[in-house]
């Protein structure tokens, strides 16, 4: 992390001593930033010279946090705590001069100063919850002191940062500047010293010597049964992941506690949560994103300018993705087939613009300005001009493959042809364009606007500067982009697979659909697979399961209770019936459905047995990762916790699980492969261990998870 060799420096302005942290590249509180703070803290408030004192960072962001990279490892002296506390009791006044993003320990830093300046983009934050941890340096107990009970509340449990207006707005900072932040700080320092500093525009607050030390202020008067109902709305929200609740209540702490006593507290729940397997999953996961972002295939390419984006189809996932990219600022083109189709998808997409304000997420101006830059007709033509047009029309390869033919004639030859089909080979797709190198796969999730996860499929022929654009347009939209290979139903819908025959082989073996959907809530999946095939509806896999019947290896154990719903015109809760009853929009198990079960599984001569949620469990993930290891073998993924991060931004897996190949690698490989290689014996061809998990297992490595 310091890849400076001096991470902390002085400079001086008149009597103002400048401490500088130089340490790309976050400027995270690592031990050599840590002890050069330190060591020039001392010498700044030994040295009768100096009357004031300021933090400030190069590069791009005030300090981003504890090293992250450290945690695991013996605390190096002073711990971050222990500096914050120093700098609280600073006789000098110190100011914390902020730009970037002040988060984790990097705010608390700020916390811990007398007086705080930044500048009119920075952030403050405490993202420590989205790593299953709380802030450990006193930010719990600092941060209701400034703003207040509910807002530290709610900052501290949803690791939500707060904008520099609005950080003055609530006191947790004194100055907002435009001008140059060095020169500014010296400015609001020598203000504080002559005793003629006060938070702007509020004389009657000076922040003017005696120093005032955030430790030292009263916790703001708050609401206790607001406080409570508030705590217990972010534990329940948070369905089994401990840190909301533990910051929460680390926060309200802070009102019945002294300062040491609530430091004490903070301190103890941090180590609490530092050393559980949930952080540890979720530090797995922060580490996991960044290295999605590592394509080797993309060094050296340029991404392609991208500034008008067709959509080819309306329906649900276009009107999604077109969306998505008028917020991301794009100029949008969408195309139906039918002018009556199009009057629909223009009606979906204004309908999802509106939600937006309806949830006071935008405002009116800004849904009209994004309906304005998205024009929706009937006529392809209209793509003349596109940059990159994305088709989402029925995942039919003719109907597909007929588009890509047509737009080859229409776009320019350099435009980017992008599919988003979910099973279909963009291979083929792609040979039906002209130029197919600069065809490739964005396959979103529904609803496009609101599911993170984005998988670009490289064909065997993407150009690089083509996959590089894909990734770039991604990472505009705000999605997290993960790199597939070219195979049916690529990374995640190619596991699910998997996933959802293991679930139906459960049901004819004993266990019923609400006891797997039990077992999977339980571990922290907002909705069982049942449930989850009820809203998605089951006539879409039906019809591929007709579709692929021909080519299904007879060897291959075939569960035909789904199918017989589907004949029963039950396709889910669209159809009041599916896996389950609907009434009133209540799911309820449906004894129907239990007869069923059971004569299929006396047809297959089966003997049901009753079915624990451990073994649910244990038989999905060795399912999924069976799948994963055959997927990494193949190369049709970068790495594992590509894999993860599928599951987790795509299929609502929990991300303090950290994901299957994670939990893989914590269940251990060998319980794994015992289990594989027991559905192997049960359920027959398609069962075989992934050659890679074999190896794994011989070799004793993980997944790396
Ligand atoms: N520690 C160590 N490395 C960190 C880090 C941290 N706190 N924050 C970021 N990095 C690394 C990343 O791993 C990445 O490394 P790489 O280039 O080798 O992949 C590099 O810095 C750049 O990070 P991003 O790719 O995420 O850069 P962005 O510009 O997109 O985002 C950021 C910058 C907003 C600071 C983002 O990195 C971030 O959110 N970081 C985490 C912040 C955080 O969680 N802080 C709390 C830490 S826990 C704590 O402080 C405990 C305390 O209370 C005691």
């Amino acid at each position: 992390m310091d890849s400076s060799p001096h991470p902390v420096t002085v400079r001086r302005r008149g009597r103002v001593c400048l401490i500088v942290i130089d340490s790309p590249p976050v400027n995270a509180a690592s031990h050599a930033v840590r002890s050069g703070v330190q060591r020039a803290l001392k010498a700044a408030e030994a040295d009768a010279d100096v009357t004031a004192i300021i933090i400030l960072c190069e590069g791009r962001t005030f300090v981003a946090g504890a090293d992250i990279r450290e945690f695991g490892q013996p605390p190096g002296e002073p711990s971050l705590p222990a500096l914050c506390q120093e700098i609280e009791a600073c006789t000098k006044p110190v100011i914390a001069a902020i730009h970037g993003t002040a988060l984790g320990g990097g705010c608390e830093i700020a916390l811990a100063c007398h007086g705080r300046i930044a500048d009119a983009g920075a952030k403050l934050g405490l993202p420590e919850v989205k790593l299953g941890l709380i802030p450990g340096a006193g930010g719990t107990q600092r941060l209701p002191r400034l703003i207040g009970m509910a807002a530290a509340i709610e900052m501290v449990a949803t690791g939500r940062m707060m904008g520099a207006a609005e950080a003055l707005e609530r006191g947790l900072i004194d100055v907002i500047t435009e001008g140059d932040l060095a020169s500014d700080a010296t400015a609001f320092a020598e203000r504080l010293v002559s005793g003629k500093a006060g938070a702007q525009g509020d004389a009657a607050q000076p922040l003017s010597l005696p120093l005032r030390r955030t430790g030292a202020l009263p916790v703001p008067a708050y609401d206790e049964p607001a406080m409570a109902a508030q705590i217990e709305q972010i534990e329940r929200k948070a369905r089994g992941q401990l840190s909301p609740g533990v910051g929460a209540r680390a926060v309200l702490a802070a009102a019945t506690l002294d300062l040491p006593a609530g430091l004490a507290h903070e301190r103890a729940a941090f180590a609490g949560l530092l050393a559980s397997e949930q952080s540890a999953a979720l530090r797995h996961v922060f580490f996991a994103e960044r290295a999605a972002a590592r394509v080797p295939a993309l060094e050296g390419a340029t991404p392609r300018p991208v500034a008008i984006v067709g959509v080819a189809g309306a329906g649900t996932m276009g009107a999604g993705i077109a969306v998505v990219l008028a917020e991301a600022g794009y100029r949008v083109i969408v195309a139906e087939r039918t002018e009556k189709a199009a009057e629909a998808g223009r009606s979906r997409i204004a309908a999802l613009h509106q939600r937006g304000v309806e949830t006071g997420r935008i405002t009116r101006e800004v849904a009209a300005a994004r309906m304005a830059a998205t024009a929706v007709g009937h006529d392809i033509t209209a793509f003349a001009p596109c940059d990159l047009v994305i088709e989402a029309v029925f995942d039919d390869l003719a109907v597909k493959q007929e588009l890509f033919a047509a737009l080859s004639g229409i776009v320019r030859p350099d435009a980017v042809l992008a599919t988003n089909t979910s099973y279909l080979d963009p291979n083929l797709i792609g040979a039906a364009a002209s130029h197919p190198e600069r065809v490739v796969g964005l396959h979103f999730f529904s609803p496009a606007n609101v599911m993170r996860l984005v998988e670009i499929v490289a064909t065997g022929r993407t150009a690089p500067d083509v996959l590089a654009t894909a990734f770039a347009v991604s990472k505009r939209l705000g999605k997290l982009a993960v790199l597939a290979g070219s195979c049916d139903g690529f990374i995640g819908n190619r596991i699910f697979s998997s996933y959802r025959k293991q679930c139906e082989y459960m049901l004819e073996d004993g266990a019923l659909p609400h006891e797997i959907d039990a077992a999977m809530e339980a571990f922290g999946l907002p909705m069982g697979p049942f449930a989850v095939f009820d809203l998605a509806g089951l006539d879409i896999a039906w019809a591929r399961r007709k579709r692929l019947a021909a080519t299904r290896d007879p060897a291959e154990r075939y569960v035909r209770i789904a199918d017989q719903l589907c004949e029963l015109g039950r396709f889910g809760q669209k159809s009041g019936a599916g896996w389950y009853v609907y009434e009133n929009g209540k799911r309820r198990p449906d004894a129907g459905v239990t007869s069923i079960i059971e004569a299929e599984a006396r047809r297959s001569g089966v003997q049901r047995r009753s079915i624990g949620a451990e073994e649910i469990r244990t038989r999905i993930i060795a399912a999924m990762v069976n799948e994963g290891a055959r997927i990494l073998g193949e190369g049709m993924a970068q790495r594992a916790s590509d894999i993860d991060l599928v599951f987790i931004n795509g299929y609502g897996w929990p991300a303090w699980r950290g994901g299957p190949m994670f939990q893989a690698d914590r269940m251990g490989l060998g319980t794994i492969l015992a289990e594989v290689e027991r559905m192997q014996a049960r359920d027959g061809a398609g069962w075989e261990p992934a050659p890679l998990l074999v190896e794994m297992e011989r070799s004793k490595q993980l997944f790396g998870g």
